[in-house]
């Protein structure tokens, strides 16, 4: 039973990694030159935040438009738990090649979740909308809901 019309309701998580700006098409004069201090051979670190944005009908007996047990433990599988305390580079496969940047890491996130949205929420509903990920309180990229 529905109630009402759409709502579109955000979580959100945290998780700390590490990384380094580095292009492997590129020289190491080039590296330095257009990643700065990020460049830095021995990496750094981010209290990474992300932000989970569903789009559903709110139910008309839970008066919910998620079961935030079940996006929660989608979060922690496919997100947190495999980045937790990573050195993204060196840990995380999507990353041997593509420059862990934040839009690279919103672009990974967003297809770990999709892949297994389907599995957590039969029928699509509700539907992933966006997310969204601050690497630091000025640096955010966000996909999806457009
Ligand atoms: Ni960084």
């Amino acid at each position: 039973m529905e109630q009402g019309g759409m709502v579109y309701l955000s979580r959100k998580y945290g998780f700390f990694a590490a990384h380094r700006l580095h292009a492997r098409g590129l020289s190491d004069a080039e590296n330095k030159a257009i990643f700065g201090k990020c460049n830095n051979p021995h990496g750094h670190g981010h209290n990474y935040e992300v932000e989970i944005t569903v789009a559903g009908p709110i139910d008309g007996v839970t008066g919910r438009a998620v079961d935030l047990a079940e996006l929660d433990a989608l979060a922690e599988r496919e997100v947190l738990e495999p980045l937790r305390y990573r050195n993204l580079n060196e840990e995380v496969a999507a990353f041997r090649e593509a420059v862990p940047t934040t839009e690279n890491l919103t672009a990974e996130v967003d297809r770990r979740l999709r892949a297994a949205w389907e599995g957590v929420f039969p029928g699509g509903q509700p539907t992933l909308e966006k997310i969204r990920i601050w690497e630091t309180e000025r640096n955010i990229c966000e996909i999806g809901g457009f």
